[in-house]
């Protein structure tokens, strides 16, 4: 089964044809990282228009790479949810429009569940039930993977998301965006000790995150030593945010799959690209004997593959979507 997939949640327009959920026979995105750069993050107003004038020619080309004709195709995935509005709607319409012109189904996916089908890729033998750390910019979820289209979230922050308090740290250290890449590539240098920052624990759940206090520790430490004219290691400063965060995601997600009986784990997300983060875990599923899967480099930020595997669950599903399908900001993983 074939099946073309859009993605525009954010500053990616992105698309994709994938083959039974696996295997990706074209995958074509274009970043919006530059025109953005100089903001200091996503203006949603820029996102939206240059999905506008990016979308027809990304998922032309993804066809023509794939080598197929829309006749061979079985359906149309969309990412509509969670994501920016704007930006979401031009991948929806243009698959609207799509689904209308070739009578082929129109097929919604989450945004998220995109995000830990990145994994299915990555490694063809991954199969639920598993657990799932699933950490971008907007989200931080320990999500119970019961099936391919089955979820229960065991964990999530209560305010920022992980890479959102990773891209604020960087930005008040004066890196560009987009922050956590940035951040991740600085700290190798640095001392994860230097700077002792709060393991918040949050009242009601231990699987909870809460990052908000880390990033304003990060901000304070900056503030503090320019007003008393000392200068701060970026490296060592950017090294212990990175230990903190990735202290915190580590040992939620041992308690979740302890607690839960997982031996299976993933991670999924912008934030999975880590190095520290990925080196954490692999350390921690090697002493617990647990499998450990994780998203090639190249899948773990937004991209259509993603969208064209877990779009193939949600079809054999019978989740396909009437043309009147309309994006949404914030929708939950497990509805
Ligand atoms: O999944 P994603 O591409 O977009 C969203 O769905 O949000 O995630 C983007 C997030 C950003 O916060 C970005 O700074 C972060 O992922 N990110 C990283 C790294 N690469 C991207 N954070 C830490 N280390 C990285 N290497
Ligand atoms: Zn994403």
């Amino acid at each position: 089964m074939k099946i073309l997939a859009i993605e525009s949640s954010c500053d990616e327009t992105a698309a994709a044809v994938v083959e039974d959920g696996r295997k990706v026979l074209s995958s074509v995105i274009a970043s919006q990282v530059k025109e953005h750069i100089v903001y200091g993050g996503v203006v949603p107003e820029i996102a939206s228009r240059m999905h506008a004038q990016a979308v027809s020619g990304v998922v032309k080309k993804a066809m023509d790479d794939s080598g197929l004709s829309y006749t061979d195709l079985d359906a149309i995935a969309v990412t509509y949810a969670p994501g920016l509005i704007g930006a979401l709607l031009v991948g929806v319409n243009f698959a609207k429009g799509l689904s209308y012109s070739t009578g082929l189904p129109l097929v919604p996916v989450h945004h998220l569940r995109s995000h830990i089908a990145a994994n299915y890729i990555t490694s063809p033998e991954l199969e639920p039930p598993f657990l799932c750390l699933v950490v971008s910019g907007g989200h931080s979820h320990i999500v119970a993977v019961n099936d391919y289209t089955d979820f229960t979230i065991i964990g999530r922050t209560r305010d920022d998301a992980a890479g959102e308090c990773m891209d604020k740290s960087a930005r008040a250290m004066g890196l560009d965006y987009p922050g956590g890449l940035n951040l991740d590539r600085i700290s190798k240098s640095g001392d994860p000790k230097a700077f002792k920052f709060p393991h918040p624990k949050v009242d009601g759940s231990e699987y909870d995150f809460s990052f908000s206090g880390l990033k304003t520790a990060v901000v304070n430490t900056i503030h503090n030593a320019k007003q008393k004219g000392i200068e701060v290691s970026i490296p060592d400063l950017g090294a212990s945010c990175i230990e903190t965060v990735t202290d915190c995601l580590v040992n939620n997600s041992v308690k979740a799959a302890e607690s839960f009986g997982f031996s299976k784990i993933c991670l999924a997300g912008g934030v999975s690209a880590n190095s520290r983060l990925r080196e954490r875990m692999t350390e921690v599923c090697n002493e617990k004997g647990w499998q450990l899967y994780m998203p090639h480099l190249s899948l773990c930020g937004d991209n259509a593959a993603m969208v064209g595997a877990q779009g193939y669950y949600e079809f054999i599903k019978g989740n396909v979507a009437p043309l009147d399908l309309n994006a949404y900001a914030t929708m939950p993983i497990d509805k």
